[in-house]
């Protein structure tokens, strides 16, 4: 039997919520199969911090790098909540964690499930991942500001794009569109303003694309990018761009394919020395944290993600066959948050 240790950070608002339930499928999933998850718990987030004054110790960051994977609900407070205005909970925390366990690689499917409904008239048939890059990109903090407050402040916040950096997501992007039906790869950017990064992403992928000639190649500026992805979201196989264009495109996503209670992601660091990190595409959401209504749907595809990543992919296809079950019987009931949980592991359990 192997052990797979398991770091789970609840977080804040409806984090713990959806961790919950998406435990509940993790268990139902690898029962009786050869793999024991160990769980440890790091209490982390804004409540930590209003508790404690700390966001993310290096003893945390030690412990956590111990471990085989993450599994992560949402961290964050309320929105303007003045006890927290010292602290920044989504850098320090959230991705502190992405920058320091190298997740270059933001993963976030986008697939339109029978009975979901789309806001789309006429989607078509939506199944597409965008590989987001994760370490780079204007959210490094390469930036500063001056004389801040007054009429001649300046502020920066500078883009960091490295070779090293693009060409690895790049290559794993091919990868993944090699490996899919379809076969294609959309390079989103805006090469015509962004000229000395977009130049960048574009010769990276012109040059790793001679060693992947199956895959066909596309590219995109953004803007036209959210065009389309309203207009014929069925066009994209795989998308690959840098993290903030991604964190756009990828709520965008999760909009017209049913949702933010259905978007799962992974933060993965694919060489394997640093654990990977899966979490709902969702925040704490604290208009609706403790009612027990958030959708727990998108935490537990996350687990879905997480043991794939882990070469678990009998257990991870129970995972989702039961949430397209689910999701396909689902209709108009209003149920709980453990009402959807407890009925998805039920699900897990009653597949062969
Ligand atoms: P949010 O995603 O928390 O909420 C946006 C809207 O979606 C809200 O109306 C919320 O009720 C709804 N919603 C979100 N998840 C849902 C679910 N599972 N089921 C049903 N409804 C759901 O975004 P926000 O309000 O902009 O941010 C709230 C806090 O979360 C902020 O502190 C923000 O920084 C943080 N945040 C954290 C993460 C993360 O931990 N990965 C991601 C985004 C935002
Ligand atoms: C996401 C979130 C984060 C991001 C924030 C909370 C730092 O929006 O996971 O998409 O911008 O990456
Ligand atoms: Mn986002």
């Amino acid at each position: 039997v192997d052990t797979v240790k398991l770091a789970v950070i609840p977080g804040d608002g409806i984090g713990p919520e959806v961790v919950t339930e998406a435990l509940k499928a993790l268990t139902a999933a690898t029962e009786g199969a050869e793999v024991v998850f160990e769980q440890t718990a790091f209490s982390l987030g804004a409540a930590r911090y209003l508790e404690t004054g700390d966001v993310l110790t290096d003893d945390d960051l030690e412990s956590i790098k111990g471990h085989d994977a993450i599994l992560l609900g949402a961290v964050g407070g309320v929105p303007g909540d003045p006890r927290l205005a010292g602290a920044n909970i989504e850098r320090g925390l959230l991705l502190r964690l992405r920058f320091e366990l190298d997740h270059y690689v933001n993963l976030r499917p986008s697939v339109l499930y029978p009975g979901v409904a789309s806001p789309l008239a006429a989607p078509g048939d939506v199944d597409f991942v965008v590989v987001r890059e994760g370490t780079e990109g204007p959210y490094v903090g390469n930036g500063g500001a001056i004389r801040v407050g007054t009429p001649a402040e300046v502020a920066n916040e500078v883009s960091v794009n490295t070779a090293y950096g693009v060409e690895r997501v790049v290559r794993y992007a091919f990868a993944a569109a090699s490996a899919r039906p379809r076969k294609k790869l959309t390079l989103v950017h805006k090469t015509n303003v962004l000229v000395f990064a977009g130049s960048l992403w574009k010769r990276t992928v012109d040059a790793v694309a001679a060693e992947f000639p199956e895959v066909a190649v596309d590219y995109l500026h953004v803007d036209a990018a959210t065009i389309f992805l309203v207009t014929d979201p069925a066009r994209f196989d795989v998308i690959v761009t840098d993290n903030l264009f991604g964190d756009i495109l990828t709520d965008l996503a999760g909009a017209i394919s049913g949702g933010i209670g259905l978007a799962a992601s992974g933060n993965i660091n694919p060489d394997g020395r640093f654990p990977s990190m899966f979490e709902p595409v969702h925040g704490s959401a604290p208009d609706i944290a403790g009612k027990g209504i958030a959708d727990p749907t998108a935490a537990i595809l996350s687990v879905a993600l997480l043991l794939d990543h882990l070469g678990r992919a009998d257990a991870a296809r129970r995972v989702q066959r039961a949430v397209v079950a689910d999701i396909a019987d689902r209709g108009t009931a209003r149920r709980t948050t453990s009402e959807v949980g407890d009925a998805i592991a039920a699900r897990i359990s009653a597949l062969d």
